[in-house]
């Protein structure tokens, strides 16, 4: 199994470039699943993650080619199965999100139920719920979802939470319904914009984007588009504390600050700012309470990371985790480290400030391993990382990328 060995302590300087959005492309690759033609997409990360999906897409009969090192030609000349194979979505759960176009354009789709994973169960329940109320029977059999239906057609559809895949499988489902479908208590996430910017280029036309309801007025066919993917707002927040706690000598470019508002404005209460440049200013750290939600709340994809710069700080700061019921297995991890986190619950505190020190330790989700990371560039001697396949999923050629700016890293097989 690949693992990274880090050696901490070095002064870091220099710039990071922030890549496109992983959890923006995922779902707009599934997207072209909705009509024939020749899509090209830009600013496409190199990630496990998209390695997996263009698997998926090519399993139903699309064709996926690199154009360059950020751009693909996908090539639907005609979808050729309904079906994906669990092999896919049993190594990444947002395969799921074929069931919603596949249902879209081809009035049937049979998708393996996607397992839970390290923070949690995630069941998709209210994605099923909202086929049905579009009119798709759904069946369960052999560990697969099927749904069918003779057609489709508008609705109104309540979310009982705000499901960022939930919202992005029932707005795939309803672009090509007849009437209108009103999605009401959806997810906000800039990713979900992106999306639906993607579908209107198409032809769909969704309105109320970054609102709390969408409006999908149904039409008869799409057609194929080009797109530059919105950049990652999370690897963004990622390398900002990445440059916070090594003196913020890193700058971060590319971010669309704007994606990183409830991040941002927590930063700079525990005394770190971010200008429009990208550069990071640290002033006098304070400890804080952080309370994870929905966008345009605290991301819950940030808050591993955000314990390391807390630990960093004098005093005892909180991390109430509210989005996914267990997402603090970084902890014990951080822990090996120096760190001095306890949970109780869905809330983590963390006592700083802190010396760390290097040690084995373990990724088990995608931004937990981003926090290992974090915590060894500062730790003294060297920490061995692995099980990284979980941060290569989010994480575009880390190696050479921080050893840019600094970092003694280096990946072993
Ligand atoms: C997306 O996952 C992201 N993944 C996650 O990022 C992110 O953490 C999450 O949204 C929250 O922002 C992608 O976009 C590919 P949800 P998703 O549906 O869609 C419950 C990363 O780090 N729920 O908003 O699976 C669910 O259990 C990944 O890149 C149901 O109960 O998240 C969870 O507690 C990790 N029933 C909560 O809602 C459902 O049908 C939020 O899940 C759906 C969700």
């Amino acid at each position: 199994m690949a693992k990274f060995i880090i050696r901490g302590g070095n002064q870091l300087s220099g710039t990071l470039e922030v890549k496109g959005s992983k959890n923006a492309v995922l779902p707009i690759l599934c997207a072209t699943l909705l009509a024939e033609g020749e899509y090209i997409l830009h600013n496409v990360p190199n990630l496990r993650d998209i390695e997996t999906m263009n698997k998926v897409l090519q399993a139903l009969g699309i064709t996926v080619e690199k154009i360059d090192n950020h751009s693909y030609k996908i090539i639907n000349d005609g979808v050729k199965s309904v079906e994906a194979p669990h092999e896919f979505v049993s190594i990444m759960r947002a395969s799921f999100l074929v069931m919603g176009p596949l249902l879209a354009s081809q009035k049937e789709a049979r998708v393996s139920l996607p397992g839970g994973c390290a923070i949690g169960a995630r069941p998709v329940n209210y994605h099923l719920e909202g086929f049905k109320k579009l009119g798709a029977k759904i069946t369960m059999d052999h560990g697969y979802v099927g749904a069918k239906a003779s057609k489709l057609v508008g609705t109104e559809i309540n979310l009982p939470f705000p499901s960022v895949g939930a919202t992005e499988n029932i707005v795939m489902a309803s672009v090509l319904a007849e009437g209108k479908t009103v999605i009401k208590n959806v997810a906000k996430e800039p990713e979900i914009t992106d999306l639906c910017n993607f579908l209107n280029k198409m032809g769909s036309k969704i309105t109320g984007l970054d609102t709390d309801t969408l409006e999908v007025e149904g039409v008869k066919e799409l057609h194929a588009c080009e797109h530059k993917i919105i950049p990652d707002r999370l690897e963004a927040g990622t390398f900002i504390i990445m440059s916070a706690i090594t003196g913020g000598k890193i700058r971060v470019d590319g971010a669309d600050l704007n994606h990183l508002s409830g991040f941002l404005e927590k930063l700079e209460e525990i005394g770190v700012k971010v200008n429009q440049y990208g550069e990071i200013k640290v002033g006098e750290l304070k400890p804080v309470d952080i309370v994870t939600e929905p966008y345009p709340g605290f991301p819950t994809d940030l808050q591993a990371q955000t314990m390391v710069l807390l630990s960093m700080v004098d005093g005892k700061s909180t991390v109430h985790e509210t989005v996914f019921e267990n997402r603090f297995m970084h902890i014990m991890e951080l822990n090996r480290l120096g760190c001095n986190i306890d949970a109780h619950g869905q809330v983590a505190t963390i006592l700083g400030k802190v010396n760390l020190c290097g040690a084995k330790v373990e990724a088990t989700d995608i931004r937990a391993g981003a926090s290992l990371i974090l915590a060894s560039v500062i730790a003294e001697n060297t920490t061995e990382i692995n099980e990284i396949k979980y941060i290569e999923r989010g994480y575009e050629d880390l190696e050479n990328r921080l050893k840019a700016v600094g970092v003694d890293i280096v990946r072993v097989e």
